[in-house]
């Protein structure tokens, strides 16, 4: 068996190890811009190049390296009709509960507020926000989504859930599709986004749907940039209408030196580090995809291209 790897940043060399580690005996070849590819079975990608993707018209499937698959199917009609397999979870969930609990613990528990005091050698216990009203609100109930609400729910928050199709998660109400994004929005207090960049989601976080949110709500975009509208989100702090933000992901990557971002003390951001795909987990997962592939049965985390996502 024949697999092409190719990594847009160029980072292939650790992949190639990893899949000699799991899974001896296959012939991996790292692709090069301008190279010729002779027949491969699978390919194993993250922001592939056009060069590359011409040439894998015959591969059996292609599968990502990562979680989002914005980045590929961008490409349209040049994408090879391959399946296309996304990484489903993969280590990511924890990583992106951690991430969560970190922000929403940091703004309930006011800890922000306690380092300013701090700095300025105030001792002065600031009255706890209600648990009961602080809600939070989990936008996107899939492979990431579900390891954040679950965490939210054992610190005792109210959790409430939106996605595109009615879901029945014990304990969690839940809203689906755009007649109940109202419904969903009002009432949120902290806003946590777990979407796919798609046609449906892009600017979804603009002005107009963040100005559903509780006076004093608070928002954290772990997905992708485009579906928040970044002037908005800046217009909505600086009027009082959003406490804050943490954001790990943005429009434009890294982002830009004069982004306004960089100097607003109510956004805590990083750069797009909220849950980093483990090599070695994705590996082994693809590993068993493969074998899945080659025995006929059935394969998780298929793109779907009409969706989206
Ligand atoms: P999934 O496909 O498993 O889940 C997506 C969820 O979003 C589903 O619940 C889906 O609804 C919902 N959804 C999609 N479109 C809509 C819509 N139009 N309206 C309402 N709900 C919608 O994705 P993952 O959980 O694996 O990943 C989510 C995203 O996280 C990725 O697409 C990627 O962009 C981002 N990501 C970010 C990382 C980072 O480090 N910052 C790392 C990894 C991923 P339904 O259940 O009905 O299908
Ligand atoms: C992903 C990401 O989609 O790292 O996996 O953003």
């Amino acid at each position: 068996m024949r697999i092409v790897l190719y990594r847009g940043d160029g980072v292939s060399e650790p992949w190639e190890h990893a899949f000699a580690s799991v899974m001896p005996g296959v012939e991996t070849v790292i692709w090069k811009e301008g190279e010729h590819l002779t027949h491969c079975d699978y390919a194993v990608l993250w922001n592939p190049a056009p060069g590359l993707l011409a040439q894998l018209g015959d591969v059996k499937a292609i599968f990502l390296m990562g979680a989002g698959v914005d980045a590929v199917l961008k490409f349209g009609d040049a994408l090879p009709r391959a399946p296309l397999v996304r990484l489903g979870d993969a280590g990511m969930g924890v990583q992106m509960a951690e991430y969560v609990a970190h922000a929403v613990l940091r703004y309930f528990r006011r800890f922000d507020e306690y380092e300013q005091q701090a700095r300025h050698g105030a001792w002065n216990p600031l009255p706890q926000h209600p648990k009961e009203s602080f809600t939070i609100g989990v936008m996107g109930l899939g492979r990431l989504g579900m390891p954040v609400v679950e965490a939210m729910r054992h610190f005792g928050f109210p959790v409430r859930g939106w996605s595109r199709s009615p879901k029945d998660i014990p304990g969690v109400p839940t809203y689906a599709g755009m007649e109940q994004l109202d419904d969903f929005l009002h009432g949120t207090r902290v806003l946590v986004c777990l979407l796919p960049l798609t046609a449906d989601t892009t600017n979804l976080l603009d002005r107009h749907n963040l100005g559903k949110l509780a006076p004093g709500a608070y928002l954290i975009n772990v997905s992708r940039g485009a579906i928040v509208a970044e002037p908005d989100v800046m217009t909505l702090i600086r009027s009082g209408h959003l406490a804050g933000a943490t954001l790990d992901v943005f429009r434009n990557e890294p982002l830009p030196a004069q982004h306004p971002f960089w100097n607003e003390p109510r956004i805590a951001l990083t750069p797009h580090i909220s849950a980093l795909t483990m090599r070695q987990d994705a590996v082994r997962q693809i590993v068993a995809k493969i074998d899945a592939f080659e025995h006929g049965q059935p394969v998780a985390d298929l793109v779907d291209r009409q969706r989206g996502y």
